[in-house]
Protein backbone atom coordinates (compact mmCIF):
# COMPACT_ATOMS: atom_id res chain seq x y z
CA UNK A 1 0.00 0.00 0.00
CA UNK A 2 1.24 3.53 -0.70
CA UNK A 3 0.05 6.73 1.40
CA UNK A 4 0.44 9.63 -0.38
CA UNK A 5 0.56 13.60 0.87
CA UNK A 6 -2.18 13.62 -1.47
CA UNK A 7 -4.49 12.00 1.33
CA UNK A 8 -4.69 14.95 3.56
CA UNK A 9 -5.13 17.42 0.74
CA UNK A 10 -8.86 18.78 0.75
CA UNK A 11 -8.61 20.51 -1.89
CA UNK A 12 -11.58 21.14 -3.62
CA UNK A 13 -13.54 19.43 -1.21
CA UNK A 14 -16.42 20.93 0.60
CA UNK A 15 -16.78 20.69 4.61
CA UNK A 16 -19.41 21.90 7.10
CA UNK A 17 -19.21 22.33 10.70
CA UNK A 18 -21.91 23.08 12.87
CA UNK A 19 -20.74 25.17 15.53
CA UNK A 20 -17.81 25.44 13.79
CA UNK A 21 -17.20 29.23 14.92
CA UNK A 22 -15.02 28.58 18.67
CA UNK A 23 -13.22 25.98 20.17
CA UNK A 24 -12.20 22.99 19.14
CA UNK A 25 -14.67 22.70 16.15
CA UNK A 26 -13.25 26.14 14.85
CA UNK A 27 -9.44 24.86 15.27
CA UNK A 28 -10.82 21.56 13.09
CA UNK A 29 -12.58 24.08 10.48
CA UNK A 30 -9.14 25.62 10.28
CA UNK A 31 -7.03 22.49 9.63
CA UNK A 32 -9.36 21.63 6.93
CA UNK A 33 -8.88 25.30 5.76
CA UNK A 34 -5.46 24.47 5.49
CA UNK A 35 -5.60 21.54 3.82
CA UNK A 36 -7.44 23.26 1.25
CA UNK A 37 -10.89 22.92 1.89
CA UNK A 38 -14.16 24.97 1.34
CA UNK A 39 -15.44 25.79 4.49
CA UNK A 40 -18.81 26.29 6.07
CA UNK A 41 -19.72 27.09 9.57
CA UNK A 42 -22.95 27.54 11.44
CA UNK A 43 -23.67 28.88 14.94
CA UNK A 44 -26.18 31.36 16.66
CA UNK A 45 -23.81 34.52 17.20
CA UNK A 46 -23.80 36.49 13.53
CA UNK A 47 -20.78 37.72 15.45
CA UNK A 48 -18.76 34.66 15.97
CA UNK A 49 -19.86 33.52 12.54
CA UNK A 50 -17.94 36.85 10.82
CA UNK A 51 -15.10 36.06 12.90
CA UNK A 52 -14.69 32.80 12.43
CA UNK A 53 -15.17 33.13 8.57
CA UNK A 54 -12.26 35.93 8.29
CA UNK A 55 -10.34 33.71 10.06
CA UNK A 56 -10.88 30.75 8.03
CA UNK A 57 -10.60 33.12 4.57
CA UNK A 58 -7.48 34.40 5.70
CA UNK A 59 -6.04 31.12 5.24
CA UNK A 60 -6.62 31.62 1.20
CA UNK A 61 -9.81 28.81 1.26
CA UNK A 62 -13.40 29.83 0.58
CA UNK A 63 -15.30 30.61 3.84
CA UNK A 64 -19.11 31.17 4.30
CA UNK A 65 -20.94 31.14 7.54
CA UNK A 66 -24.81 30.67 8.81
CA UNK A 67 -26.22 32.44 11.84
CA UNK A 68 -29.12 29.62 12.79
CA UNK A 69 -29.86 27.56 15.77
CA UNK A 70 -29.37 24.16 15.51
CA UNK A 71 -32.30 23.14 17.38
CA UNK A 72 -34.14 24.49 14.16
CA UNK A 73 -34.68 22.11 11.58
CA UNK A 74 -36.00 24.35 8.80
CA UNK A 75 -32.84 26.87 9.70
CA UNK A 76 -30.42 24.18 9.66
CA UNK A 77 -31.76 22.92 6.57
CA UNK A 78 -31.72 26.29 4.69
CA UNK A 79 -28.04 26.73 5.72
CA UNK A 80 -27.07 23.64 4.06
CA UNK A 81 -29.02 24.62 0.96
CA UNK A 82 -27.23 27.31 0.69
CA UNK A 83 -23.71 25.81 1.70
CA UNK A 84 -24.35 23.29 -1.42
CA UNK A 85 -25.54 25.98 -3.74
CA UNK A 86 -22.48 28.11 -3.03
CA UNK A 87 -19.71 25.22 -2.47
CA UNK A 88 -21.11 22.52 -4.20
CA UNK A 89 -21.08 18.75 -2.36
CA UNK A 90 -20.63 18.16 1.05
CA UNK A 91 -17.82 16.16 1.47
CA UNK A 92 -17.87 16.10 5.47
CA UNK A 93 -19.98 16.82 7.85
CA UNK A 94 -19.10 17.86 11.05
CA UNK A 95 -21.79 17.94 13.74
CA UNK A 96 -20.31 20.25 16.87
CA UNK A 97 -22.63 22.50 18.50
CA UNK A 98 -23.55 21.98 22.52
CA UNK A 99 -24.02 23.46 25.55
CA UNK A 100 -22.80 22.44 29.04
CA UNK A 101 -23.23 23.82 32.40
CA UNK A 102 -22.48 21.90 35.77
CA UNK A 103 -25.62 20.97 38.01
CA UNK A 104 -26.62 18.57 39.89
CA UNK A 105 -30.28 16.78 38.29
CA UNK A 106 -31.51 18.43 41.43
CA UNK A 107 -30.10 22.22 39.98
CA UNK A 108 -31.46 21.49 36.87
CA UNK A 109 -35.07 22.43 35.69
CA UNK A 110 -36.91 20.33 33.41
CA UNK A 111 -35.99 22.89 30.50
CA UNK A 112 -32.15 22.81 31.84
CA UNK A 113 -32.01 19.26 30.95
CA UNK A 114 -33.79 20.06 27.54
CA UNK A 115 -31.87 22.79 26.42
CA UNK A 116 -28.57 20.39 26.32
CA UNK A 117 -30.53 17.45 24.95
CA UNK A 118 -32.19 19.67 22.67
CA UNK A 119 -28.97 21.37 21.32
CA UNK A 120 -26.47 18.20 21.42
CA UNK A 121 -29.03 15.31 20.39
CA UNK A 122 -31.22 17.01 18.73
CA UNK A 123 -29.30 19.23 17.10
CA UNK A 124 -27.16 16.53 15.44
CA UNK A 125 -30.12 14.63 14.39
CA UNK A 126 -30.79 17.98 12.60
CA UNK A 127 -27.93 18.61 10.85
CA UNK A 128 -27.16 14.87 10.00
CA UNK A 129 -31.08 14.67 8.65
CA UNK A 130 -31.22 17.94 6.37
CA UNK A 131 -27.75 17.58 5.18
CA UNK A 132 -27.90 13.76 4.41
CA UNK A 133 -29.77 15.37 0.67
CA UNK A 134 -26.39 17.93 0.41
CA UNK A 135 -23.87 14.91 0.48
CA UNK A 136 -21.85 13.38 -1.99
CA UNK A 137 -22.72 9.64 -2.58
CA UNK A 138 -20.81 7.77 -2.60
CA UNK A 139 -17.71 9.15 -0.59
CA UNK A 140 -19.19 11.67 2.10
CA UNK A 141 -17.84 11.88 5.66
CA UNK A 142 -19.39 12.46 9.18
CA UNK A 143 -17.89 13.18 12.55
CA UNK A 144 -19.79 14.22 15.35
CA UNK A 145 -18.01 15.34 17.97
CA UNK A 146 -18.62 13.72 21.39
CA UNK A 147 -17.14 13.79 24.86
CA UNK A 148 -16.15 11.47 27.77
CA UNK A 149 -19.90 12.09 29.27
CA UNK A 150 -21.34 9.63 26.83
CA UNK A 151 -19.76 6.28 28.48
CA UNK A 152 -18.42 7.73 31.64
CA UNK A 153 -21.41 8.22 34.39
CA UNK A 154 -20.46 11.63 35.64
CA UNK A 155 -21.84 14.03 38.26
CA UNK A 156 -23.27 17.20 37.36
CA UNK A 157 -23.35 16.28 34.05
CA UNK A 158 -26.22 14.10 33.87
CA UNK A 159 -27.84 16.26 30.93
CA UNK A 160 -24.57 15.73 28.46
CA UNK A 161 -24.46 12.16 29.93
CA UNK A 162 -27.96 11.81 28.39
CA UNK A 163 -27.05 13.55 25.11
CA UNK A 164 -23.49 12.28 23.97
CA UNK A 165 -24.64 8.52 24.16
CA UNK A 166 -27.65 9.27 22.47
CA UNK A 167 -24.89 11.21 19.54
CA UNK A 168 -22.56 8.22 19.83
CA UNK A 169 -25.98 5.74 19.11
CA UNK A 170 -26.92 8.33 16.10
CA UNK A 171 -23.07 7.42 14.80
CA UNK A 172 -23.64 3.91 14.55
CA UNK A 173 -27.10 3.65 13.79
CA UNK A 174 -26.30 5.85 10.64
CA UNK A 175 -23.07 4.28 9.64
CA UNK A 176 -25.47 0.80 9.58
CA UNK A 177 -27.67 3.47 7.53
CA UNK A 178 -26.00 4.84 5.01
CA UNK A 179 -22.75 2.59 5.05
CA UNK A 180 -24.15 1.07 2.05
CA UNK A 181 -24.17 4.57 0.20
CA UNK A 182 -20.91 4.97 0.64
CA UNK A 183 -21.36 7.36 3.75
CA UNK A 184 -18.97 6.64 7.43
CA UNK A 185 -20.04 7.55 9.72
CA UNK A 186 -17.53 8.11 12.98
CA UNK A 187 -17.75 10.21 16.53
CA UNK A 188 -14.30 12.07 17.45
CA UNK A 189 -14.19 11.90 21.68
CA UNK A 190 -12.14 14.69 22.55
CA UNK A 191 -10.62 14.39 26.45
CA UNK A 192 -9.80 17.66 28.26
CA UNK A 193 -9.01 20.45 25.82
CA UNK A 194 -7.26 23.67 26.88
CA UNK A 195 -8.11 27.05 26.63
CA UNK A 196 -12.14 26.12 25.55
CA UNK A 197 -15.54 27.04 26.83
CA UNK A 198 -16.11 23.40 27.82
CA UNK A 199 -13.11 23.31 30.04
CA UNK A 200 -13.87 26.78 31.14
CA UNK A 201 -17.09 25.51 32.53
CA UNK A 202 -15.80 22.44 34.22
CA UNK A 203 -12.94 23.49 35.51
CA UNK A 204 -13.24 27.11 35.98
CA UNK A 205 -9.32 27.83 38.29
CA UNK A 206 -6.46 27.59 38.12
CA UNK A 207 -5.77 24.79 40.14
CA UNK A 208 -9.30 22.74 39.19
CA UNK A 209 -7.66 22.54 35.71
CA UNK A 210 -4.39 21.50 37.22
CA UNK A 211 -5.89 18.68 38.21
CA UNK A 212 -8.01 18.10 35.29
CA UNK A 213 -4.15 17.79 33.16
CA UNK A 214 -2.81 15.55 36.54
CA UNK A 215 -5.51 12.93 35.79
CA UNK A 216 -4.56 12.49 31.63
CA UNK A 217 -1.75 9.61 31.67
CA UNK A 218 0.04 12.07 29.46
CA UNK A 219 -0.18 14.66 32.23
CA UNK A 220 -1.55 17.47 29.68
CA UNK A 221 -4.73 18.17 28.51
CA UNK A 222 -5.15 18.81 24.87
CA UNK A 223 -5.24 20.59 22.03
CA UNK A 224 -7.46 21.92 19.55
CA UNK A 225 -5.21 20.35 17.04
CA UNK A 226 -4.88 17.34 18.16
CA UNK A 227 -8.61 16.90 17.95
CA UNK A 228 -8.10 18.43 14.19
CA UNK A 229 -5.53 15.86 13.38
CA UNK A 230 -8.03 12.92 13.98
CA UNK A 231 -10.91 15.20 12.04
CA UNK A 232 -8.60 15.03 9.32
CA UNK A 233 -7.25 11.39 9.12
CA UNK A 234 -10.82 10.30 9.55
CA UNK A 235 -12.46 12.45 6.48
CA UNK A 236 -9.53 11.50 3.97
CA UNK A 237 -8.74 7.83 2.49
CA UNK A 238 -6.82 6.60 5.05
CA UNK A 239 -9.81 5.92 6.95
CA UNK A 240 -11.75 4.78 4.06
CA UNK A 241 -12.95 1.32 6.62
CA UNK A 242 -13.40 3.27 10.02
CA UNK A 243 -17.36 3.34 9.71
CA UNK A 244 -19.12 3.14 13.06
CA UNK A 245 -16.30 3.84 15.41
CA UNK A 246 -16.34 6.18 18.36
CA UNK A 247 -12.44 7.08 18.78
CA UNK A 248 -11.21 9.25 21.75
CA UNK A 249 -8.63 11.50 21.60
CA UNK A 250 -7.89 12.31 24.87
CA UNK A 251 -4.07 11.05 26.55
CA UNK A 252 -5.69 8.08 27.55
CA UNK A 253 -8.10 10.00 29.99
CA UNK A 254 -10.62 7.29 29.01
CA UNK A 255 -8.56 4.70 30.53
CA UNK A 256 -9.12 5.28 33.93
CA UNK A 257 -11.84 7.69 33.86
CA UNK A 258 -11.70 8.15 38.00
CA UNK A 259 -9.13 6.29 37.91
CA UNK A 260 -6.72 8.51 38.80
CA UNK A 261 -8.74 9.64 41.58
CA UNK A 262 -8.98 6.09 42.61
CA UNK A 263 -5.31 5.44 42.90
CA UNK A 264 -5.18 8.40 45.41
CA UNK A 265 -7.60 7.08 47.64
CA UNK A 266 -5.87 3.42 47.47
CA UNK A 267 -3.62 4.31 50.08
CA UNK A 268 -6.37 4.97 52.71
CA UNK A 269 -7.58 1.21 51.19
CA UNK A 270 -4.30 -0.13 52.19
CA UNK A 271 -4.36 1.02 55.37
CA UNK A 272 -7.46 0.13 56.48
CA UNK A 273 -6.56 -3.63 55.27
CA UNK A 274 -3.43 -3.69 57.23
N1 LIG B 1 -27.46 25.62 36.21
C1 LIG B 1 -28.73 25.21 36.13
N2 LIG B 1 -29.56 25.53 35.10
C2 LIG B 1 -29.04 26.29 34.12
C3 LIG B 1 -27.72 26.78 34.14
C4 LIG B 1 -26.91 26.41 35.25
N3 LIG B 1 -25.63 26.80 35.35
N4 LIG B 1 -27.51 27.51 33.02
C5 LIG B 1 -28.66 27.50 32.33
N5 LIG B 1 -29.59 26.78 32.99
C6 LIG B 1 -30.99 26.57 32.62
C7 LIG B 1 -31.75 27.89 32.57
O1 LIG B 1 -32.13 28.32 33.87
C8 LIG B 1 -32.95 27.51 31.70
O2 LIG B 1 -33.90 26.80 32.42
P1 LIG B 1 -35.27 27.54 32.95
O3 LIG B 1 -35.96 28.08 31.73
O4 LIG B 1 -36.05 26.47 33.64
O5 LIG B 1 -34.83 28.64 33.89
C9 LIG B 1 -32.34 26.51 30.73
O6 LIG B 1 -31.10 26.06 31.30
C10 LIG B 1 -32.06 27.12 29.38
O7 LIG B 1 -31.29 28.28 29.58
P2 LIG B 1 -31.17 29.43 28.47
O8 LIG B 1 -30.11 30.38 28.88
O9 LIG B 1 -32.54 29.97 28.16
O10 LIG B 1 -30.76 28.51 27.21
P3 LIG B 1 -30.03 28.84 25.89
O11 LIG B 1 -30.66 27.96 24.92
O12 LIG B 1 -29.99 30.30 25.64
O13 LIG B 1 -28.51 28.39 26.21
C11 LIG B 1 -27.08 26.85 27.41
C12 LIG B 1 -28.14 27.04 26.33
C13 LIG B 1 -27.74 26.99 28.78
C14 LIG B 1 -26.52 25.46 27.28
C15 LIG B 1 -25.95 27.94 27.33
O14 LIG B 1 -25.03 27.73 28.36
C16 LIG B 1 -25.23 27.95 26.00
O15 LIG B 1 -25.69 28.59 25.05
N6 LIG B 1 -24.09 27.25 25.86
C17 LIG B 1 -23.29 27.20 24.61
C18 LIG B 1 -21.80 27.27 24.88
C19 LIG B 1 -21.31 26.10 25.69
O16 LIG B 1 -22.00 25.59 26.56
N7 LIG B 1 -20.07 25.71 25.39
C20 LIG B 1 -19.48 24.53 25.94
C21 LIG B 1 -19.69 23.44 24.93
S1 LIG B 1 -19.55 21.88 25.65
P1 LIG C 1 -17.51 26.12 22.32
O1 LIG C 1 -16.33 26.94 21.89
O2 LIG C 1 -18.52 26.78 23.19
O3 LIG C 1 -18.20 25.52 21.01
C1 LIG C 1 -19.57 25.34 20.88
C2 LIG C 1 -19.99 25.86 19.53
O4 LIG C 1 -21.35 25.52 19.29
C3 LIG C 1 -19.88 27.37 19.39
O5 LIG C 1 -19.49 27.67 18.06
C4 LIG C 1 -21.32 27.84 19.63
O6 LIG C 1 -21.49 29.10 18.98
C5 LIG C 1 -22.08 26.70 18.98
N1 LIG C 1 -23.43 26.51 19.51
C6 LIG C 1 -23.83 26.36 20.80
N2 LIG C 1 -25.14 26.20 20.87
C7 LIG C 1 -25.61 26.26 19.59
C8 LIG C 1 -26.90 26.16 19.02
N3 LIG C 1 -27.98 25.99 19.77
N4 LIG C 1 -27.01 26.25 17.66
C9 LIG C 1 -25.91 26.44 16.88
N5 LIG C 1 -24.67 26.52 17.38
C10 LIG C 1 -24.52 26.45 18.72
O7 LIG C 1 -17.06 24.81 23.11
P2 LIG C 1 -15.90 23.70 23.02
O8 LIG C 1 -15.48 23.45 24.42
O9 LIG C 1 -14.88 24.00 22.00
O10 LIG C 1 -16.75 22.40 22.57
C11 LIG C 1 -16.87 22.01 21.22
C12 LIG C 1 -17.35 20.57 21.12
O11 LIG C 1 -16.41 19.70 21.74
C13 LIG C 1 -18.68 20.31 21.79
O12 LIG C 1 -19.41 19.35 21.03
C14 LIG C 1 -18.27 19.70 23.11
O13 LIG C 1 -19.29 18.90 23.68
C15 LIG C 1 -17.07 18.88 22.70
N6 LIG C 1 -16.12 18.56 23.77
C16 LIG C 1 -15.39 19.56 24.36
C17 LIG C 1 -14.42 19.23 25.30
C18 LIG C 1 -13.54 20.30 25.92
O14 LIG C 1 -12.60 19.97 26.63
N7 LIG C 1 -13.80 21.55 25.65
C19 LIG C 1 -14.24 17.89 25.69
C20 LIG C 1 -15.02 16.91 25.10
C21 LIG C 1 -15.95 17.26 24.13
P3 LIG C 1 -22.72 30.12 19.31
O15 LIG C 1 -22.62 30.50 20.73
O16 LIG C 1 -22.50 31.25 18.34
O17 LIG C 1 -23.99 29.40 18.98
Amino acid sequence: MTMHEQDLNFSGRTIFVSGGTSGINLGIAEAFSRAGGKLAVLSRSQEKVNAAVQKLQEYGSEAIGFSADVRDFEAVETSLKKAHENLGEIDVLISGAAGNFPAPVLGMSANGFKSVIDIDLLGTFNVLRAGYAFLKKPGATIINISAPQAYVPTPLQAHVCAAKAGVDMLTRVLALEWGDQGIRVNSIVPGPIEGTEGMARLAPTPTSQAAVAASVPMKRMGTTTDVAKLALVLASPLADYINGAVIPVDGGWSLTGFGDLMNKLASQFKSSAQ
